[in-house]
């Protein structure tokens, strides 16, 4: 190869990298709404934690599907400032056989460093697809974002643990701990692969099971038990993991349904002065687990023993350097008064636009950067596919929003990440289908109806 080719393929090289490190397309965590990766494609990373290494930090989650609630493997994104995603891979895909392998479900995964070998353990609730053969199980991998290796059940006096929803909890002496439901803490042994001991169990807190330790206090953090459903997510307190632990109250206003979500993780996110501790939920969406679940961060607010979410921030920043938070106000223009209803199976009344109709669409053209779009969600709320088009034909991305919700709410759907400046279609389409499941005990619960109500669309200044 010629040297002034090799010169010139090296240049384009560092271009593009130095494009793409500074591919900065969000400044703020957008709860609620669908967040796409470097690809354009939902961050798909439910019943999720974070793990800090390096400077970066290490999304794990279930990667959903739409079809079917069944194990499509765990995936791993990295960001340096928890608001643009990287997607790395799939960490731990479906195995040939066994507790991870076809037509299992795996949820909730984990994964901490252990101190004493330097190895990633991975944890996870493996299960038939009945929910009726629960086992916690690991996997190992040397690096943090490598394809980690399946092991099998963790085993506790040389037992698996017929259990379901579980978290982890690093203490800062750096011994690791198992959380299992309705109050079980295990410590695990030092090279974390097998428990040691169960250091209680306090036969209190429910499912999705989350601690983090403040100024020499615990906190447990748990949910109710409604499947996908959300309900008023409740802690507990105590100054050892031990106990006794303390029944507190609910972490979100009474109602709000943890701000429509349930645990998975609080990280704590510091420097050498201060902490800020981020609360993570899941808002599921079933059957369309893989598009539309989205996730709720929120800035956890602690006074002494006391920790809550007291009001829902849909925009902020939390600035990792300094370990401070934010909320963030949107310079947005409205459009919304532009989109007449355009089709007769739009209805315009209220300063809202709303159809229940298969297929029913609207189209916007717009110049600029970014786009949001809000929208009312109830219990007769249904799926809309969003698709932004560069001009009016190139798909840029495309997202199911889910617009189900227990609780009446007008919130943010959608937001865009931010495009390069040019002229775009967004289209927003009724998908006539809505959130529905059963639970164990045939429960019915979810949407009544396929409404989508719009409520705004505003382009980002
Ligand atoms: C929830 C649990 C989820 C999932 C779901 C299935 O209660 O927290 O992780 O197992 O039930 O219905």
């Amino acid at each position: 190869m010629k040297i002034r080719t090799l010169i010139f393929i090296i240049c384009c090289t560092l271009i593009v990298s130095i494009k793409a490190s500074n591919d900065k397309r969000y400044d703020a965590i957008h709860s609620g709404t669908p967040w796409f990766d470097q690809n354009n494609r939902e961050v798909n990373a439910h019943g999720a934690c974070i793990v800090k290494e390096g400077n970066k930090y290490y999304l794990f989650g279930e990667y959903k599907s739409d079809t079917a609630n069944v194990f499509t493997g765990f995936s791993c994104y990295s960001s340096t400032d928890l608001m643009n995603w990287k997607f790395e891979r799939i960490v731990l895909p479906v195995q040939t056989t066994g507790l991870m392998g076809p037509n299992r479900v795996g949820e909730r995964v984990k994964v901490m460093k252990c101190p004493i070998t330097g190895e990633f353990v991975m944890y996870m609730h493996s299960d038939n697809l009945l929910y009726k053969d629960p086992n916690i199980a690991y996997a190992t991998c040397k690096t943090i974002n490598g394809v980690y290796q399946f092991v099998g059940p963790l085993l506790f006096e040389g037992k698996p643990i017929h259990k379901w929803d579980m978290g982890t909890f690093q203490d800062t002496d750096g011994k690791g701990y198992l959380l299992i439901h309705h109050g079980f803490i295990y410590e695990l042994s030092g090279d974390y692969k097998s428990v040691k001991r169960l250091v209680i169990n306090q036969k209190q807190g429910g499912e999705a099971p989350a601690i983090f330790k403040s100024k020499g206090i615990y906190y447990w953090l748990s949910s109710n038990l409604s499947s996908w459903e959300k309900n008023d997510n409740m802690y507990l307190t105590a100054t050892s993991l031990e106990g006794p632990w303390t029944f507190r109250a609910n972490f979100a206003p009474e109602g709000s349904l943890t701000w429509n979500s349930q645990t998975t993780f609080v990280l704590p996110v510091a420097n050498k002065k201060d902490t800020v501790w981020m609360f993570m939920g899941d808002r599921w969406s079933f059957p369309r687990q893989g598009s539309a679940a989205t996730y709720v961060w929120q800035p956890v607010r602690i006074d002494t023993g006391k920790v809550f979410l007291p009001d829902y921030l849909e925009n902020w920043t939390l600035d990792v350097s300094t370990a401070t938070f934010q909320e963030t106000r949107l310079d947005v223009k409205s459009v919304f008064g532009s989109i007449t209803a355009q089709k007769s199976n739009w209805v315009a009344e209220n300063h809202q636009l709303k159809s229940n109709e298969k297929d029913a669409s609207l189209t916007f053209t717009f110049i600029g950067t970014k786009v949001g779009v809000k929208a009312l969600t109830n219990n007769k709320g249904g799926y809309a596919r969003i698709t932004i088009f560069e001009g009016k034909k190139k798909i840029v991305l495309t997202a199911v929003v889910d617009l189900y919700s227990k609780n009446e709410a007008h919130s943010q759907v959608f937001v865009s990440p931010t495009l390069e400046k040019g002229s775009y279609m967004l289209k927003v389409e009724a998908l006539g289908e809505h959130p529905a499941w059963t639970d164990k005990s045939k429960t019915i619960y979810g949407s009544t109806d396929n409404f989508v109500v719009l409520e705004d669309v505003y382009v980002f200044k």
